[in-house]
């Protein structure tokens, strides 16, 4: 994975710790593309969702995400200046990601075995190219357990909670934070406790907790550390 290609940077941890922010980053700072695995179990559930699917139905959801995959409905694309995005049916489905709602049917679906497996392939394929940043929960356990660089971020469910509420205030959603320090408690409790590539820490990953941090620091930390193992 590694060489002149460039290596495989894995960042995994809790929902609101700043993934999306801080792996954008260095893999803006590091020439990098990034690859937001979250949208893929998000882009699941809106693909459950138009298929008329009931999200608790577990065979037919995985069977209807088998089958979009398969079909090329749902998939990864390159995009442009290295930001993957994917795909629902042709169109990158943005905001309609984003929304509470498709925030607890990803958690949900994420714990199908079948919706896992199926989006394997497409993340295996980017990270495969190495130069990559891929974001998500299990990419340095299960993904890419042979990353160069696994990095744990995490950072206090109340501190993931308050950051929450400001992105969606900041986007006209009125957000409450104590229903929101909920949401993120039950999500951490629903990502950790399942079965299947639980949100873990690899022994090997280095733990970033950016509860005290300023998002550049993080930043700098974590591309320090790429260069530190290979990335040039
Ligand atoms: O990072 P996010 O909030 O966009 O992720 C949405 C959901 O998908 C989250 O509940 C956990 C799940 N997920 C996962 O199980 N594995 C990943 N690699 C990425 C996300």
């Amino acid at each position: 994975m590694s060489g002149a290609r460039g290596i495989v940077v894995a960042i995994d941890g809790p929902a609101g710790a700043g993934k999306s922010t801080v792996a954008r980053e260095v893999a803006g700072a590091l020439g990098y593309t990034l690859v937001d695995t979250g949208s893929l179990y998000r882009a699941s559930a809106l693909v459950a969702e138009r298929a008329g699917v009931a999200i608790d139905d577990r065979a037919a959801v995985e069977e209807a995400v088998r089958a979009a995959v398969a079909a090329g409905t749902l998939r990864l694309d390159a995009g442009d200046a290295g930001l993957t995005r994917v795909l629902v049916g042709g169109v990158d489905p943005a905001e309609a990601l984003r929304t509470p709602a498709m925030s607890m049917g990803a958690s949900a679906v994420a714990a199908y075995p079948g919706v896992r497996e199926a989006l394997l392939d497409a993340q295996r394929a980017f990270g495969q190219r190495g130069a990559v940043v891929l974001e998500g929960r299990d990419i340095g356990t299960v993904v890419f357990p042979g990353a160069e660089l696994k990095v744990f971020l995490t950072a206090t469910a109340e501190e993931r909670a308050r950051r929450r509420c400001d992105e969606l205030r900041g986007k006209g959603v009125d957000a409450d934070y104590g229903v929101t320090l909920a949401e993120v408690r039950q999500r951490d409790h629903q990502d950790a406790s399942r079965d299947i590539a639980p949100l873990r820490e690899a022994p090997d990953a280095v733990r970033v907790d950016s509860s005290a941090m300023e998002p550049q620091a993080v930043v700098d930390a974590i591309v320090a550390l790429a260069r530190s193992r290979g990335a040039v």
